[in-house]
């Protein structure tokens, strides 16, 4: 090989982000791929990169700044980014995922560095597949979509929602090590209608109002397409649309292509798994419960259809199953004789007399359950938990919303209403709380331990769809992963530091799934485990 290309061929290394090493390339490599002189000549091995990054990470003054540190990261070395999350789970997932994902994303157009994933806008109409085709990796096999108009209870951040799929499929590589080759975050920018952000003049969006309508169903439909032709092993996942788009594109596509929803069925697993881990702790049966939803919107409505399924495989039917979950929305408590209600509550419309706030439905519903998923800071207010408290001896108390500044209340109220007696999970972390001698660890509420497993186990035998019930399956194997230590702490899920090995059971679980609905695209493996933990990519090198 000529000089001249192998010189090239060592420049280029160092600034692919999937095969660059560093410092950590050895002697042999560096004079076999053209690197000497590229690097300072110490070999810097990458256990102690990632003593070098962490170094950095603890000296950034916040979280924004640590956000920027990571990315930056991943732009230049994709392993080393991924051992440093994997092997500091706890430290890091709250940067790269909610809460700070959420200021990223607010403040995503301002913190731009470099473009990751894809941006396909309404103005590509009839040429979607032109741009799929720059994609430069063939074999995607996990897209993460958004349209921007629902980020986390943050509301229409248009272009800037970008943050999410990246974030998203981040979690996917981390979690349960689907190839950073294989994933492909995707922003669909149809417009904002966030009057800041079209003010903005760093903003890199379209700058008009959201599209609507047929012309909007169309470029979904030319997209969906364009995606299965040029990489039709891909799962494609939607993320943070609006929830009347998100309804209606998850009827439209979930027996057409394989996909699903992460918002309505990823959270609903996950909600469910927490609420069986609560249950331990009651000694009550899921049949016997009555649950209240605070927000009616995809996470609510997806939780209980969840757990209405999950109910009736305990004997009930579907009918009694549902008269066990009302719900709560910004009109109030959602009964029969409201005429303007939306398709997806009607299920859950019960004959009983209007109730215009929690604190009253809570009295008229008299749930063993409260959960929140309505973007609401604060929404459960001491005297809301006090009266769960009052009743329920364990009360249980899951307030979803993300980031931490909409969760419906904190850890600390919680636990401070309800005398330390209520079993609390948040959708975005809070630290253990001290309490008259005890900690009292919350439970995080965390979609990512269940779509990251959900996804590898789909990718891993070619699944052709994605069905409730590899999340029902997703759900129990969950719950079943939350130790006894846990529970004492009162912690519904399991640690996140073991998320991988999550991943792999919550893998096999969907792959069996896979298999017995005739569903699965692989002729089924000797060893499914196996099969799967050899799909997997580590970061180490
Ligand atoms: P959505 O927009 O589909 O639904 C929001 C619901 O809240 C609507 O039914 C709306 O009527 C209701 N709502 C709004 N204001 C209200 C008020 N003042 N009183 C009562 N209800 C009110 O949104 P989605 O997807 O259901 O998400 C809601 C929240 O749940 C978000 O903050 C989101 O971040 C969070 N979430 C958390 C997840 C987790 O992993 N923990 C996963 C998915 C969502």
């Amino acid at each position: 090989m000529a000089h001249e290309e192998v010189t090239r061929r060592g420049v280029q290394l160092l600034h692919d982000p999937l095969r660059n090493h560093g410092t950590a390339y050895t002697d042999d490599e560096r004079g076999r791929l053209g690197l000497r002189g590229l690097l300072p000549v110490e070999v810097i091995p990458q256990d102690v990169q990632v003593d070098r990054v962490l170094e950095n990470f603890h000296r950034k003054p916040d979280d924004l700044e640590r956000y920027i540190l990571l990315t930056s990261l991943q732009d230049r070395n994709e392993s080393l980014f991924y051992r440093v999350v994997t092997e500091n789970m706890d430290l890091m997932m709250p940067i790269i995922y909610t809460p700070t994902v959420g200021q990223a994303c607010q403040e995503y157009c301002h913190i731009f560095r470099r473009p990751r994933g894809m941006y396909i806008s309404a103005k590509d109409r009839g040429r979607v597949a032109e741009l799929l085709a720059n994609w430069p990796h063939d074999d995607v096999r996990a897209i993460v979509v958004t349209d921007g108009e629902r980020i986390l209870g943050l509301g229409d951040l248009g272009a800037n929602g970008m943050g999410i799929p990246v974030g998203k499929l981040s979690l996917y590589t981390a979690c349960a090590g689907i190839h950073p080759a294989w994933t492909l975050p995707l922003m669909l920018d149809v417009g904002t209608n966030n009057e800041t952000l079209l003010q903005d003049r760093f903003y890199a969006g379209i700058r008009a109002p959201r599209l609507r309508g047929d012309a909007y169903d169309e470029l979904v439909e030319e997209l969906v397409q364009a995606v299965t032709e040029r990489f039709p092993r891909a799962l494609l996942q939607f993320e943070d649309f609006a929830n009347a788009n998100a309804f209606r594109l998850l009827r439209t596509y979930r027996d057409r292509i394989c996909t699903f929803n992460d918002d309505i069925q990823g959270t609903a697993a996950m909600a469910l798994a927490g609420v069986l881990s609560a249950l331990r702790l009651t000694g009550g049966r899921l049949a016997d419960q009555r649950v209240l939803f605070f927000g009616a919107g995809e996470a609510g409505i997806g939780i209980a259809d969840l757990l209405v399924s999950a109910i009736a495989a305990d004997g009930l039917t579907t009918a009694e199953a549902r008269a066990r979950c009302w719900f709560v929305d910004s009109q109030g408590l959602v009964v029969s004789s409201r005429t303007e209600l939306a398709a997806h509550k009607q299920p859950y419309a019960h004959d009983a007399a209007p109730v215009g706030d929690l604190l009253g439905a809570v009295a008229a519903v008299r749930p063993t359950i409260l959960i929140g998923a309505s973007g609401q800071k604060g929404a459960f207010t001491p005297d809301v938990v006090r009266l769960m408290a009052e009743y329920n001896e364990r009360p249980v108390v899951f307030a979803l919303s993300n980031p931490t500044s909409k969760a419906e209340c904190t850890a600390v109220q919680a636990y401070e209403s309800s005398e330390g007696r209520a079993i609390f999970a948040s959708g975005s972390p809070f630290a253990p709380v001290e309490f008259q001698g005890r900690t009292l660890v919350p439970g995080q509420g965390n979609n990512a331990y269940i779509f990251p497993g959900v996804g590898l186990g789909v990718i891993a035998v070619e699944a052709s769809h994605v069905t409730d019930e590899m999340f029902m399956a997703a759900a129990h194997t969950l719950a079943g992963q939350v130790a006894e230590d846990d529970l004492a702490a009162g912690r519904v899920y399991p640690p996140l530091q073991e998320i991988r090995d999550i991943s792999v059971d919550i893998a096999v679980a969907v792959a069996e799934v896979a298999y017995a609905q005739g569903r699965a695209g692989l002729p089924r493996p000797e060893d499914l485990r196996e099969h799967i933990r050899a799909q997997m990519w580590s970061p180490v090198y």
